[in-house]
This record gives structure tokens, sequence and C-alpha cells, in this order.
């Protein structure tokens, strides 16, 4: 799939050449319900389908772009936003063009469209509605933004079965944390909280009850870091890190970092920042009449029981494998990755030296699973994506079954032999440099990352020359 974030389009490098019609202006500062809210069109609305195309002659003086147009004005799509720029993919132009999904016979235009073009691809939210569409993902670090307050659910809203449902305080403050995440936008300094005093008491018991146990049933590598955080974040009993100063601890490690969330977010959201090495936290903490208990993901879980792992190198590229596999990916294949999250990441177990630790954050920030998951109740498998990723899991108990991996290394290879079996026409790089991910559908591309692999190729060969002098 070629380009497929809207955010890039608007910042395609010289060679663009941007056209505005006389159409609404776009406001590209906020995203809501997938589409940049455009003046005059009601935001529930603006649900829009963006189109990649290159004409069969795509030069910019055949006319072929006023052909295409023509087709769009025939079914009377409203265009609200176009752009051109020379292609990596053909020879001559390809445009990018965002469409009012709600206007004309977007289908029909589409199948015209089609059909003079040489290239052609649907970028989309609502690719439920269009079998040949590519889901939308994030391109750029920072259109994480978009989805950032798609949420199934606000972070206040508890359910009548919650601890805090009858305590107005207590959702007071939930609704105090929901809205500083709702409010947040990449590049800002993670928001400071004041935690109060009983606050901080429920973190200190969760935090003297988990220490005890972890340098029997951790595996070694937190064991490893978990002093580091004392150390460099304020791990202590009587503290509650702040977000901001472990995000920069993550970043400074394994360049994962931190993003406060306001609420449930989708797993193909959620697994879509984990392609960027984000990982979308929460910041409230558990209600206090009971601290050993928590029905959802609280600042506890995130900070004792996930933070750790991503200062690990091995463990921080595993997680951003199931996240690159999961852009771009059909359904089913979103749901298989969260399954394989769900018993990695969350509920993972490990072999170190003949003997078995915990991985997983579920386990590492719950005092009764993680004593109950090394004895011999419950059941243990090989972790295999294939067969891992289509296990059924109870949510509000023990895990009856877990799956063990040997190594990181070797669920990360896994992992990306898994991904390989996803159907999508395209293959995904992270670059770091640029904090984006990078679309590999065309002969061009994959020569010049295989260019740039080689001169890093020749960097380790003159290091091994050096060290054998
Ligand atoms: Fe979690």
């Amino acid at each position: 799939m070629p380009l497929n974030s809207f955010a890039e389009a608007r910042t395609w490098a010289d060679n663009t050449l941007a056209i505005q019609w006389n159409l609404p202006k776009v406001k590209p500062t906020r995203v809501e319900d997938s589409a940049y809210i455009v003046e005059g069109v009601d935001i529930q609305e603006a649900r829009n389908t963006c189109l990649l195309f290159s004409p069969k002659d795509s030069s910019l003086s055949s006319g072929a772009l006023a052909n295409i147009l023509a087709i769009f004005k025939k079914h009377d799509i409203n265009l609200v936003h176009i752009e051109s720029r020379s292609s990596l993919r053909v020879p001559g132009y390809e445009f990018f063009v965002e469409a009012d999904g709600k206007s004309g016979a977007l289908g029909r235009a589409i199948e015209d469209v089609k059909e003079q073009c040489s290239y052609f691809n649907i970028i989309s939210r609502d690719y439920k509605d269009n079998a040949t569409a590519v889901p939308w993902f994030p391109r750029r670090i920072r259109d994480l933004d978009r989805f950032a307050n798609q949420i199934l659910s606000y972070g206040s809203e508890l359910d009548s079965d919650h601890p805090g449902f009858t305590d107005p305080e207590y959702r007071k403050r939930r609704k105090y944390f929901a809205d500083i995440a709702y409010n947040y936008k990449h590049g800002e300094p993670l928001p400071h909280v004041d935690y109060t005093k009983e606050e901080i008491e429920t973190w200190g018991i969760i935090f003297r009850n988990l220490t005890k146990l972890y340098k029997t049933h951790a595996c070694r590598e937190y064991n490893h870091v978990f002093p580091l955080l004392v150390d460099n974040c304020g791990f202590r009993e009587d503290n509650i890190p702040q977000l901001e100063d472990v995000s920069n601890f993550l970043r400074d490690c394994t360049g994962f970092t931190l993003r406060p969330v306001a609420g449930l977010l989708s797993s193909r959201d959620f697994l879509a920042g984990l392609a960027f090495r984000v990982f979308h936290s929460t910041q409230y903490i558990r209600h206090p009449s009971k601290p050993m208990y928590t029905p959802e993901p609280d600042v506890c879980h995130e900070l004792m029981g996930h933070v750790p792992l991503f200062a690990d190198p091995a463990f921080a590229q595993f997680s951003q494998e199931i996240g690159l596999a999961s852009l771009g990916a059909p359904d089913d294949y979103i749901e298989k990755l969260s399954t394989i999250f769900w018993f990695t990441v969350e509920y993972g177990l490990c072999r170190q030296e003949g003997e078995l630790k915990a991985y997983g954050a579920g386990l590492l920030s719950s005092y009764g699973e993680l004593e109950y998951c090394l004895t011999d109740k419950p059941q243990l498998k090989d972790f295999e994506p294939e067969v891992t990723g289509i296990t059924k899991y109870p949510i509000t108990q023990f895990q009856p079954l877990y799956y063990v991996a040997d190594s990181f290394e070797t669920a990360k290879e896994k992992t990306i032999k898994f991904a390989n079996s996803i159907p999508r026409p395209f293959g995904v790089r992270y670059n770091a440099y640029t904090q984006s991910v990078e679309v590999l559908d065309s002969k061009p591309q994959i020569s010049n990352l295989m260019d740039n692999i080689n001169s890093e190729f020749q960097i380790l060969q003159n290091a091994i020359t050096k060290l054998r002098v």
C-alpha cells in the first residue's frame, strides 16, 4: 500500500505540487471521526475516503488528471483535498485525493477511476464498506493524535460493579485524568499529576507486595531494569512515578515512549501505537477500597507491569513487531495479534536457566496471579503464534493456560514469520530517524532500502576487520 496518511500527504517534499481546489478549506490542526474537520461540513458526516492513483498517462501536461476529475464530477463526488507529486512507483505523477464519502456514488466513481489508472489504492477508516480498501493506519508518529480520542469508552465512565462506581470523589478524579489525556498532543510533555495521599497509599500497598515476589518470579530482564527505575524514575513505595520521567527513561533505553490515553482504544489503534514504540498508558489509580484488584489497567499495571520490559531492547523489538504486523491488517488478523499480545506482553511466561519466569505485565502487576502462574495449577504450552493467536481466554479470572517463550528473540522471530502470513500487499519498515512507517510496495523503494542495508553492512565489515587487526 502506498501513502495512507492524510497527514503525510500534507507534508510531501519539494517535488510536491499541491493544488488547492475551490473547495472547503481544510483545518489541519484537529481530527475527529477519522477525517479532518472541514468548514461547513458536519463532523458526524465527515467520513471521508482517501484515494491514491496514477493515471495510465500520468504526465501533468496530458490532461490525465482533468479526465479523472471529470469522473468525480460525473458521479457528484465532492473532493475536499487534492495533491500531486512525482511517483516513486510508476513513471510520471501520482495523485492523492480526499473524497467526501457521503457525496455522490463513490463506489462507481472508484471503479471508473481504477480503469484509467496504472496504480490505484484506497485508504479509508470506512474500509469495511469497501472490500478493496486497506484499513487506514498511522504513518508518522504524530498521526497517533488522529485516533487518540477515538476511544471506545471515556476513562471516567465506570460500570455499576466497579469499586469506585458509587464514590463521587473517585469519579471526579477519574474525569480529571481522562480530560488531561484527552487534551494531550504528540510532542507535548506528559501531564504532571500531583497524586493524593490516599492514591500514594494505594500504590504503596501494591508496590510493597509485588516487590517481594519479583526476585523469584520475574524474568531476568525485569529484575535488571527494575532497580534502574528505582534510581532514575522514583519507583518507591511512597511515590507514584510521573509518566514524563518514565517515558524519558524508556526513550533513552529503547526509544519507547508513553502516551496518556483517555479511555479504551480499539485493538487496531492500540497495536498501531506499538509500531512506533509508543505505549498508550493510563495515569489514574484503582479505587482505594480494593488495592489488590482492578477491573481495568491503571497506573500500577502500566508502571509495575509494562514499563520495565519496554526498557529491554529485545522485548521492545518484539513488542514493535506485533505493532508493525498490525498495520493495515484485516480485522481477523488484528484479533489474532491482540490475542498474541494478551498471551505474551500481558500474560507471557518464559524459561530461563531451566526455570519458569513471568514477563507478562498482567502477571507482574498482580500479586495473586504472579504467585499462581508459577505453580503447577495452570496449563503450559510453547508459544506458537499460529496457535496462540486463536486461543480463547478469560479476562476476569486467573488464566488457566499460559504460553511459554524460550526467549524474546525467538518469540520475535516467530512473530515476524507469522506477520508474513498476513494478507497485505506491501511490507512495512519503521524508520527511526523520521519516526515514520515506510510502506514497501515498489521495487525502487526496496532497492533504496537494500542500498541502505548494504552501507550498514559495510560499517559492520569495517568494524570486524579492525577487531581482527
Ligand atoms: Fe496491559
